[in-house]
């Protein structure tokens, strides 16, 4: 009898178990399925709302010649669509970087240039937080911070245009980055880059030899003078060394922008070009002094030849 009992209470246990697992099943079964059906919903829905506000903004934005006066400056408000649709963020609202301004038509609190810059970055920091916290320990980023002139991330990157990496068409593509720099830094430093074997190798289009973001860095830039720096004197060997593997003793040790005439600088560098001038006349003079010798020698053979038929002509006249 108990046998009996004890048969039926396992029969309920595992047939209550076995509805229980199925009843777990489908329900989660169907509460995923909803999941994946409003997440794809919610993102048709979120891109097809990206669009229209775009549209909205294009009206006036998308007018080619569309400008503001500024203290005395024509400033160009035009956004081509185009551009904009294949750029990194083509498929965001314009509103992702510039947040409030459909609801504040028209627009009461417009800034311009560093100032603008300053509004977006912190939209950029919002999605890329981890390149952002690198960027506010360099230069550059404390500059920012201190609310100074700049480079802030559209300096590097551009506004609308922002493309991945390896596209050659980017602003700080390897290829492009040194006018990119150059924007804001230019005499000595450019100079120095434009004629160096680095720079001279990258203007032909050789991807391997080093950019300023090389030996500099990108989102991590600090002044020469810091230890921290990548080109310290303490830290210059490694950078170097991430394409110089078997340097010498020393190969770090050089002035990098550093211009021949810079006697205090780099008087070694200074006495060889030195010399170079001083040979390049001895040669000169030697050269251009043999080339005159030898045609007042054949103006004197030409007068000579001329002498000598003159008179062998006048006896056969004769
Ligand atoms: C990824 C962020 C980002 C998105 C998305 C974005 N912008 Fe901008 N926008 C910027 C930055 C950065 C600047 C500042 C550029 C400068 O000062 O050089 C800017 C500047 C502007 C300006 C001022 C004029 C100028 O070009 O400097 C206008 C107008 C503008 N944006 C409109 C738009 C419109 C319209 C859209 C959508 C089609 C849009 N933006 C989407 C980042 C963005
Ligand atoms: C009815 C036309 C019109 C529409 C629509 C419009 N704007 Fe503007 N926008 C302007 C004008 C005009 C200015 C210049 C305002 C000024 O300098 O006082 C401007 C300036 C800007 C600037 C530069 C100034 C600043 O401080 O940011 C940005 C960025 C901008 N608009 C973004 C947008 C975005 C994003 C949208 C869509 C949500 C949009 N605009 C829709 C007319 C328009
Ligand atoms: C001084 C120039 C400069 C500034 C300012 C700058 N960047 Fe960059 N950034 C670069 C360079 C150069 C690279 C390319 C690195 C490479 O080719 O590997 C890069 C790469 C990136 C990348 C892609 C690769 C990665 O490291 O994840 C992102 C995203 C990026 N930057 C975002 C930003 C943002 C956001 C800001 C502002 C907070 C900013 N950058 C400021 C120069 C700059
Ligand atoms: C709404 C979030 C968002 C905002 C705001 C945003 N980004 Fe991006 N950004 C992205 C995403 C997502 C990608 C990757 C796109 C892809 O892989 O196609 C990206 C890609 C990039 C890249 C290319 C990285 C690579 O690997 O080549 C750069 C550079 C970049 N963003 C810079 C910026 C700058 C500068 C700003 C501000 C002016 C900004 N982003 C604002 C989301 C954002
Ligand atoms: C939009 C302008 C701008 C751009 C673009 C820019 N910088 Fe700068 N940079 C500055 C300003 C402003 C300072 C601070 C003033 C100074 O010290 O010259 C600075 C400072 C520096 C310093 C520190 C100089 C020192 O010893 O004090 C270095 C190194 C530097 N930048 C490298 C770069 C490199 C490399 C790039 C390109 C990847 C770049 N910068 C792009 C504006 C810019
Ligand atoms: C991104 C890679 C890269 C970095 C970083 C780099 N170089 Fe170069 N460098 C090259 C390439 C590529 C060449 C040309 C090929 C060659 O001759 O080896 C070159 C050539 C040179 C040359 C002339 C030819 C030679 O090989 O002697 C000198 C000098 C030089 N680099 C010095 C330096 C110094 C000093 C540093 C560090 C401050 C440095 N480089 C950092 C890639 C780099
Ligand atoms: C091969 C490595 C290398 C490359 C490439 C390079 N730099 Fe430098 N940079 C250095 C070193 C090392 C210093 C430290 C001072 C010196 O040696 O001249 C320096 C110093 C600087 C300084 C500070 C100058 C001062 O007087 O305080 C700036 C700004 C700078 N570089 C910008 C750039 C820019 C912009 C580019 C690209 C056009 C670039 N650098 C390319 C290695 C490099």
């Amino acid at each position: 009898m108990w046998k009996n009992k004890l048969g039926n209470i396992c029969a309920y246990v595992l047939s209550g178990l076995f509805v229980t697992i199925f009843l777990v099943v489908i329900v989660s079964g169907m509460f995923f399925g909803f999941f994946l059906f409003a997440r794809t919903a919610f993102a048709v829905d979120s891109s097809q709302a990206a669009e229209l506000i775009n549209q909205q903004c294009l009206q006036c934005h998308g007018e080619k010649g569309f400008t503001v006066q500024r203290d005395g400056k024509n400033i160009s408000l035009f956004v081509s669509e185009a551009t904009y649709k294949e750029s990194v963020h083509g498929t965001n609202a314009c509103t992702t970087c510039h947040p409030g301004m459909e609801k504040d038509m028209p627009h009461k609190s417009a800034v311009y240039g560093q100032a603008l810059q300053q509004k977006v970055l912190q939209e950029c920091e919002a999605c890329h937080d981890k390149v952002t916290k690198d960027y506010r320990t360099s230069v550059h980023g404390k500059l920012a911070s201190a609310g100074k002139e700049t480079a802030y991330c559209g300096d590097c990157h551009g506004s609308h245009n922002v493309l991945k990496k390896e596209n050659p068409e980017a602003i700080y593509y390897r290829l492009n980055i040194s006018d990119t720099c150059a924007n804001c830094h230019d005499g000595k430093v450019m100079d120095t880059y434009k004629y160096s074997f680095h720079g001279t190798a990258v203007n032909f289009g050789y991807t391997k030899a080093a950019t300023c973001a090389d030996c500099h860095g990108n989102h991590t830039i600090l002044a020469a003078e810091d230890p921290q720096s990548m080109v310290s004197a303490q830290n210059r060997p490694e950078t170097c060394a991430q394409c110089h593997f078997f340097a010498r003793d020393g190969f770090a040790k050089g002035m990098e922008h550093v211009t021949p005439q810079d006697k205090k600088a780099a008087l070694p560098l200074y006495i060889v070009w030195k010399i170079f001038i001083v040979l390049i006349i001895f040669d000169f003079a030697k050269d251009g002094s043999i080339v005159i010798f030898e045609l007042i020698r054949q103006l004197r053979g030409v007068n000579e030849v001329k002498k000598h038929t003159k008179s062998k002509d006048t006896g056969l006249n004769a």
